[in-house]
Order: structure tokens, then C-alpha cells, then sequence
């Protein structure tokens, strides 16, 4: 048995106890303030300074801020209810058929009560926007990184690569990927807004649990490395390469694919949001793989859970442009 990991999954808990926003802290309400104010404009930051966009009204900049807030907390229900905490069960019940220490089994149920909690506010949040506002939640259509419809779901992707008796391995897997990217994501969020407002406040206390859970599956996934055979390790290695190639790649089409999405429910013409968008790929420039926003905290997920180590998937890291020679011996 892992003792290192035993040992942290012991601290977590009492950690948990100490700091859980469930355990601590009453929650944030939304009031009806957010009729008037600006709810969640994080999306449309890219596009500030563009005169098409500055020109645009701001009870629609309002009303766009509001139905954003609304995606944003139905994207959180359903990913901590219909996925976090239905794979947490998995790994304090049935298992993923690796060995794990009874505390890290604690541990899941502790997260998934951290994530049925944040469900519960996401539903709490949705419900009081159609009190006041009475706009509800809409399914997007095309979109960015985090939109799969043009690709096979992300499960999918794992589940074939990996191949028949492998699918609790395809799942925690994703799990421990998804965790890292989505705190990163809130925590994107948070840190990049300066005025307070209730939204933020609620992303904050979310983000608040969500920075230990990352650690707990960088340290699961570490754990789940190191015991498996050095053939599943060149499988799931060459996986997790593909799956950063198909979903992270933050090419010139995905990019605009996701301004553009952006830029329509704000009631622009195409042309208004074909030309903001293409001006501000112009204005930032495209980044290259290794320096990809979207690739940072895999990058260290792989890094810290010893995947990097491994020769044959660091050379597929390599050879996709993911990591450049300096970053490989430094991982
Ligand atoms: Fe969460
Ligand atoms: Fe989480």
C-alpha cells in the first residue's frame, strides 16, 4: 500500500473538517440586485477596446451577463452531479479495480459531499435568476475547448483507447483531467474579476474546495500510475497525449468557434461577430501548444502524478509540441 498517499488522504480529512465550505460557511444568496447589474460578463473580456463591441447596448451586455450566469451554474450542476460525484461513489463503493487505502475511499465520499453541496447552490442560484429574472438556462450550440458537441464525448475518447475491461480506469482518468481543468477554470474566473459582485462571491467559495480536491486526484492519479503494468502505461499515456490533442488544441477554428458563440447571444449581426472576433485573434495571436492556456495544469497534473516520467508518453508529449526539450528535463 501506498503509505505517502494514505498519509495525505488522513490530512485531507482533517483538512475537510477544518475548511469544507459545506462544514464552515453559510452560502451566498443571490437578491434581486442582479436585474439590474451585471451578472457574469467573464466571457466577453477578450472582446474590451473593440469598438463593434463597445458599441453594444448595455441592457443587452445585462441581459447577456445574466443568461451566462445561468449556463455557467446549470455547466456546474450537472458536471458535479452527473459526473464528480457519480464517479466519487464509484471509487468509495465499487472501486476502479486498483487497491486503494480506506482513507482515500473517505476521502471521495468527502468530495462528492463538497460536490453535491456545490450542486445544491448551482440549483439554489438557478432557481432564484428565474425568480427575479425570469430567465432560465439554454443549451448552447457550437462553442470552445470546453463544447464537445463537434467531437466525441471525452468518456469516449478514453473508453476506446483503452479498450474493453478498462473502463473504470477510462473514467478516473477523465475525472482527475477535468478536476484539474474546471478549478482552474473557476479559478480564472475569480482572480480575473475586480468588482465584487454575488456571482463572484459564490465562484470564490466554490473555488475554495475545489483547489484541495485537485490536489487529491493529482495525488490519485500518481497513485493509479505507479501501479499499473508498463503496457497500460504506454496505453493510457498515449490517451492522455490524444486527449489534450483533441480537446485542449486551441488552433485558429476553436478559438474563433467559441468568440463567435459568444459574440452571437449578444444579438450581433455575423458580420459584427465575425470581425470581432477575427480582430481579436489578430490583437492576441495565437499561442503556441506548449505556452496554450488549456495545456497548463494537465501539464502539471502529468507532471506531478510522475505520467512525465515515463519515457515513451514524455516523447509523444514532446512530439506534439505540448512540451518543448527544456520543459521535458525540468519535468
Ligand atoms: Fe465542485
Ligand atoms: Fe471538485
Amino acid at each position: 500500500m501506498n503509505i505517502e498517499f494514505e498519509a495525505y488522504c488522513d490530512k485531507y480529512l482533517v483538512e475537510w473538517e477544518k475548511r469544507a465550505t459545506v462544514r464552515t460557511k453559510p452560502r451566498t444568496r443571490l437578491t434581486e440586485s442582479i436585474k439590474t447589474e451585471n451578472m457574469f460578463v467573464f466571457p466577453l473580456k477578450p472582446f474590451a477596446g473593440h469598438e463593434r463591441f463597445e458599441a453594444v447596448d448595455k441592457q443587452q451586455i445585462q441581459e447577456f451577463s445574466v443568461r451566462a450566469a445561468c449556463n455557467m451554474f446549470l455547466g456546474v450542476s450537472s458536471f458535479e452531479v452527473d459526473f464528480v460525484t457519480a464517479q466519487c461513489s464509484k471509487l468509495a463503493g465499487a472501486g476502479i479495480g486498483i487497491e486503494l487505502p480506506d482513507s482515500a475511499k473517505r476521502v471521495a465520499v468527502a468530495i462528492g459531499t463538497d460536490e453535491m453541496y456545490h450542486a445544491f447552490v448551482a440549483n439554489e442560484c438557478l432557481a432564484d435568476i428565474k425568480r427575479f429574472t425570469g430567465i432560465v438556462p439554454v443549451v448552447q450550440d457550437a462553442g470552445g475547448p470546453a463544447d464537445f458537441n463537434a467531437r466525441k464525448p471525452p468518456l469516449e475518447h478514453f473508453k476506446q483507447a483503452l479498450g474493453p475491461g478498462n473502463e473504470a480506469l477510462a473514467e478516473v482518468t477523465l475525472l482527475c483531467f477535468l478536476e484539474n481543468n474546471f478549478t482552474e477554470e473557476l479559478y480564472g474566473i475569480a482572480k480575473g474579476q475586480t468588482a465584487e459582485s454575488q456571482m463572484h462571491t459564490i465562484i470564490r467559495e466554490h473555488v475554495m474546495d475545489e483547489g484541495r480536491h485537485m490536489v487529491f486526484f493529482q495525488r490519485l492519479l500518481g497513485h493509479i500510475w505507479a501501479s499499473l503494468t508498463e503496457e497500460l502505461r504506454c496505453t493510457l499515456g498515449k490517451s492522455m497525449v490524444d486527449f489534450c490533442d483533441i480537446y485542449l488544441t486551441l488552433d485558429e477554428q476553436t478559438v474563433m468557434g467559441g468568440y463567435t458563440s459568444t459574440l452571437r447571444q449578444l444579438g450581433l449581426s455575423d458580420e459584427d461577430c465575425i470581425t470581432i472576433a477575427r480582430d481579436t485573434i489578430l490583437k492576441d495571436g495565437l499561442l503556441s501548444k506548449s505556452d496554450m492556456p488549456s495545456i497548463v495544469n494537465p501539464k502539471h497534473l502529468m507532471k506531478v502524478a510522475g505520467v512525465l516520467e515515463h519515457q515513451p508518453t514524455r516523447d509523444l508529449m514532446l512530439a506534439s509540441g505540448w512540451i518543448t526539450d527544456e520543459a521535458a528535463v525540468a519535468a
